[in-house]
């Protein structure tokens, strides 16, 4: 193969202009995801593959195939996380996270990579705000995280925001209803195409979610598993709706919700907005009550969501919905000379100690070509230092907005700046730690 200098297939390169964005997604959920009590954590970006292997990716899903797994040079298998759900509970158990107060609720930001089929709002390396509540069954803490995806879409301005919503029951009620729905599919199997029989043979709740052609016909009559549930389910979902129905929220109950990964237990929702089309889902999560224990601890209940940031991301600008803009330099400073381009380093480094963003020209060019320079950057005031400014101590400062230009003592200029300066332009805001 003759050597590629380009991006991977299926993965973004992000551009500073589009840095705006991801900056306002990453503070509104962070500031939302804290005032809620959620804390942050950070974990490896890959794990050994059974955390994954024996949990959302259980034999024959999907998620299995389009792992990023390889071998360590000391021969340990490594996948890159998939998802964040499992490595959260591999930490949770490992750290002993079982021993503060109850539950505990966390939150984080990272990428995460599945071999798929790219095509718009889907790639192979894509971003997640994952939240998770871990080790409690009550149903307001799947209320909770419910709210904190809607919460972080209408903070952000989304419009036609509707929650689907299901149960997929538990190991006491599931069994039962998947055997309902393969004697139903089995009933039509000559309707099914071969995508559908590979599901209904491997993880025949797949078959729900099929988007093959005439599936909505197939499955018209099929059994729903909320009529399917064992009392406890049952009640924990009439719980959650209540709440949501007690709050307004809009939901639809869609019995052909499973979602594509093993663990989930009871509630399964996902978030859908307006504009995005096919990858309607801005966000996916439910509950996970058997997840602990397939990775070793003992049982605890858990439930969260992820969402896509790339995903939110490409809403925003389908819907219209412009971020704040980024803190820029305020201030050019051009000079000519050697004594002036020290001048200039000097006064560069006072500003920057102010907290008023500069700009410092490089190179030896003509004052013309420096100030086309300063208006390409979009600063609102250019400091000039040449022999004349050094000899007399004083700057000339032009506002670029009328080009009107005065003398002011060097020694005063960041005071002076400072107090023109808006707050917003001048001084870099204190951006989220990093993310
Ligand atoms: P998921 O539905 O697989 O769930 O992914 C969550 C979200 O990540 C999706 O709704 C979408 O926004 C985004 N996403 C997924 N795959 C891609 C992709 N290939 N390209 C772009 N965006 C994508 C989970 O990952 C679960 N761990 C969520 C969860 C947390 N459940 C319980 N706790």
């Amino acid at each position: 193969m003759p050597v590629r200098y380009q991006r991977p297939t299926g993965t973004l390169d992000i551009l500073p202009e589009d840095q705006p964005y991801w900056t306002h997604v990453r503070t509104v959920a962070r500031s939302l995801a804290e005032r809620m009590g959620f804390e942050r954590i950070d974990l490896p970006i890959f794990e050994f593959t059974p955390v994954f292997a024996r949990t959302a990716a259980g034999e024959g899903t999907d998620m299995r195939k389009e792992m990023y797994t390889f071998t360590d040079r000391d021969g340990s298998e490594l996948t890159l996380r998939p998802e964040f759900t499992a490595s959260v509970v591999r930490a949770y158990l490992e750290n002993g996270l079982h021993q503060r107060p109850q539950p505990v609720k966390l939150y984080s930001f990272g990428p995460v990579f599945r071999h798929e089929r790219p095509q718009k709002g889907r790639y192979r390396q894509h971003t997640q705000f994952n939240a998770e509540i871990i080790g409690t069954q009550d149903p307001l803490a799947d209320l909770e995280i419910m709210l904190l995806a809607w919460t972080l879409y209408d903070e952000l301005g989304f419009r036609g925001l509707s929650f689907q919503l299901n149960s997929t029951g538990c190991p006491r009620c599931k069994p039962a209803y998947v055997a309902r729905l393969v004697d139903y599919l089995e009933a039509r199997y000559d309707r099914l195409n071969d995508v559908d029989r590979e599901r209904l043979a491997r993880n025949p709740l797949r078959v729900l979610d099929s988007k093959e052609p005439g599936m909505d016909e197939v499955l018209a009559e099929a059994p729903h598993i909320v009529d399917a549930l064992c009392d406890e389910c049952a009640d924990h979902f009439a719980t959650l709706r209540g709440y949501l129905d007690a709050l307004g929220k809009p939901y639809t109950i869609n019995f052909r919700l499973v979602r594509g990964l093993d663990y989930y237990t009871k509630t399964v929702f996902e978030v859908w907005a307006e504009g995005i089309g096919a990858q309607a889902a801005v966000c996916g999560g439910g509950r996970y009550d058997g997840l602990a224990e397939a990775l070793g601890g003992p049982p605890t209940p858990g439930v969260g969501f992820a969402s896509g940031l790339e995903r939110i991301i490409l809403t925003m600008k389908v819907q219209g919905i412009e971020p704040p803009p980024l803190p820029r330099p305020a201030v050019f400073i051009a000079h000519l000379g050697a004594e002036a381009r020290l001048a200039a380093l000097r006064l560069a480094t006072a500003l920057r100690e102010r907290e008023i963003g500069t700009w410092l020209a490089f190179g030896q060019r003509s004052l013309k070509s420096q100030l086309r320079e300063a208006n390409k950057r979009g600063v609102t005031y250019t400091v000039i230092l040449g022999e004349d400014e050094i000899a007399t101590g004083r700057a000339t400062v032009r506002r670029m907005a009328d080009g009107e230009q005065q003398q002011v003592p060097l020694e005063g200029l960041p005071r002076w700046l400072s107090t023109r300066l808006h707050p917003s332009e001048s001084h870099l805001q204190p951006l989220p730690s990093p993310l």
